[in-house]
């Protein structure tokens, strides 16, 4: 690994402060990136009462015992404020650093954590929405970057694949031998959609028929208790679901295999072990006939405790005992550090209760982390939840179909001479990293617009506009091609676009533990953005192939660094970059 600039010029204004006041030993140096030099410390502001000096006294005795070769200069401004600048070699040192290290020096801050992430998790025989879509990419991005940190990570489909809903549909298709669903009994219908009709039929059926809905409520203990014939025809419907949701995995290209599928239904034997077991300490109490956990800190609207229902009066238990019993396995089996629900915001008051009544089991260790990594509703253009004209919620296959179908124009349009098979193979990793970079690029805790025509657009924040830089930097390492690798002089000057890049380059290990502790994907794609920018600009200062040496090394070198972290930076996001467009 390679420390970056800024943990080095940290520490070096950590020593300076520790020299001007021994009692401000640990404090924090706060250094940032600046804009008026490479970067900037405000802790003489910060810590000049402690000190008992006027902040600009105590930014100068700061200054005066930084010591380091990596800062040229060190000036105080303003009222106080520490103006760092670094030296043009140590700057030319990290880019050819970096650039020749497979791992482009990545910190490994995750390593020796073991991060279980919760995501995706549709629903069996339900067409997967826009909602699980969400899911699954940003949690995607988060396995990728804690992974790529170190992290051991363990991607848990929870699949919702048990409870009641199954009672309905299997007692649905044992009353109505006409209904069509498998998949070789289809023809141009995927299974999913079939099962998404036989569950609204069946639903229907349902609400409207008393004795309809006895005889699926019986069904629902059959399936709980293991009925064979019950469990056959479960197995199938599970089957012909997951068949249709590994196509669109294996579209978006995620991570997810089947092996990291651990629906609902794989907690069912664990279920009574657990109510019996918060009931005995305590925690969980009958209510109604019911056994619940009442909450210690969530109210309801009539001020009363909020409960978690464990079993219902009927004996049967739901998501609620699921998700208590699948934290336990998770703690105490998986051996989880850290566990993360990427789960839209809806849920947030079913974690907390979770979490809280898991605690008070005792079951959660101090040190376990556990957090709803929670994201808003995708909105439609009329600024409501998004839906196709018809009602129903959009399906995920006509969204990628109709991203790449826009793709398709604009890389036609870009590139008229790429060759027809190209040009979609292009469009399709185009179409579906717009979608994906769209959804990561906003603040996950919002609400967003899906609008194809700016997620498919080439400018802007956009996904095609990085995998454009991309290939583009691609092309110009192409016309060095077959030469000997590109030498770095440090010593050579540091144009100022030059000085950016570089610096921005250097921020890539500091941007992926930033988004590791803050589970937000966006700050990488504000930093691919800014980063790609920071290219064009050197780009169109600087001559790179046509250069003498040793600006011709220097800047080739950059231009390799650029692309690769690129591209790295897209993997992680889940995005493929093409090497040409
Ligand atoms: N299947 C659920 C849904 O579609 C999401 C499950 C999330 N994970 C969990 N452990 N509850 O709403």
């Amino acid at each position: 690994m390679t420390s970056s600039l800024l943990t080095e010029v940290s520490a070096a204004v950590a020593d300076g402060i520790a020299a001007a006041d021994p009692a401000l030993t640990s404090a924090d140096p706060l250094v940032r990136p600046s804009e008026r030099a490479d970067f900037q410390s405000g802790a003489a502001l910060a810590l000049a009462r402690r000190a008992g000096l006027p902040p600009a006294e105590l930014a100068a005795r700061v200054a005066a015992g930084v010591r380091t070769g990596t800062l040229a200069d060190v000036r105080v401004s303003g009222p106080g404020f520490l103006e760092l600048t670094v030296a043009p070699d140590a700057v030319w040192r990290r880019v050819a650093d970096r650039a020749a290290r497979a791992d482009l020096g990545l910190p490994r801050g995750e390593a020796g954590k073991r991060v279980v992430i919760d995501y995706s998790a549709p629903n069996i025989a339900k067409e997967m929405h826009v909602g699980h879509l969400r899911s699954t990419i940003i949690g995607d991005c988060l396995a990728r970057v804690l992974g790529r940190l170190g992290a051991d990570v363990v991607r848990q489909n929870h699949l919702g694949d048990w409870g009641t809903q199954f009672g309905m549909l299997i007692q649905y298709l044992d009353e109505h031998a006409e209904a069509a669903w498998r998949q070789d009994e289809l023809a141009g219908v995927s299974p999913v959609s079939a099962l998404d009709e036989l569950y609204r039929a069946a639903r229907a059926r349902f609400d409207a028929d008393d004795g309809f809905a006895g005889r699926s409520r019986a069904r629902v203990v059959a399936l709980q208790s293991g009925d064979p014939a019950t469990i056959a025809v479960w197995r199938e419907i599970v089957t012909e679901s997951e068949v249709a949701f590994r196509q669109l995995y294996d579209r978006l290209g995620v991570l997810l295999t089947p092996s990291d599928s651990a629906g609902e239904s794989f907690y069912n034997d664990r279920l009574a072990a657990v109510v019996d077991e918060l009931t005995r300490a305590g925690v969980a109490v009958v209510s109604d006939g019911a056994v619940v956990v009442f909450s210690e800190d969530e109210t309801g609207p009539d001020g009363a405790p909020v409960p978690l229902i464990l079993r219902k009066g009927d004996g049967g238990y739901g998501y609620d005992t699921t998700d208590v019993a699948t934290l336990r396995y998770r703690v105490s089996e998986l051996h989880a550090d850290r566990v993360l629900y990427v789960v839209d915001a809806r849920q947030s008051l079913h974690f907390r209760l979770v979490v809280e009544a898991v605690r008070r089991a005792g079951w959660l260790p101090g040190g376990v982390e556990v957090a709803h990594v929670s994201f808003g509703t995708v909105l439609g253009p009329d600024g409501r939840p998004f839906r196709t004209r018809a009602g129903d919620t959009v399906t995920l296959s006509s969204l990628l179909d109709a991203a790449a179908g826009r793709a398709l124009a604009v890389v036609a349009e870009k590139n008229p001479a790429l060759d027809p098979a190209e040009a979609a193979r292009i469009a399709e990793l185009t179409g579906v990293g717009a979608v994906k970079y769209a959804e990561l690029s906003t603040s996950r805790t919002k609400d967003y617009t899906f609008d194809v025509a700016r997620m498919v657009s080439f400018s802007g924040n956009t996904g095609g506009y990085l995998q454009y830089a991309h290939a583009r930097i691609a092309s110009i390492l192409r016309r060095a091609e077959g030469e000997p690798d590109p030498v770095v002089d440090p010593s050579a000057g540091l144009h100022p676009a030059e000085r950016a890049l570089g610096l921005a380059l250097d921020a890539f290990g500091d941007t992926l533990a930033d988004v590791a502790a803050s589970l937000e994907p966006h700050r990488l794609c504000t930093y691919l953005y800014d980063t790609a920018r920071a290219f064009t600009d050197f780009y169109e200062a600087c001559p790179v192939l046509t250069a003498p040496e040793p600006e011709r090394g220097n800047r080739l070198t950059l231009c390799r660094l650029s692309a690769a972290t690129l591209r790295e930076g897209l993997a992680l996001l889940g995005i493929v970059a093409p090497e040409r467009m």
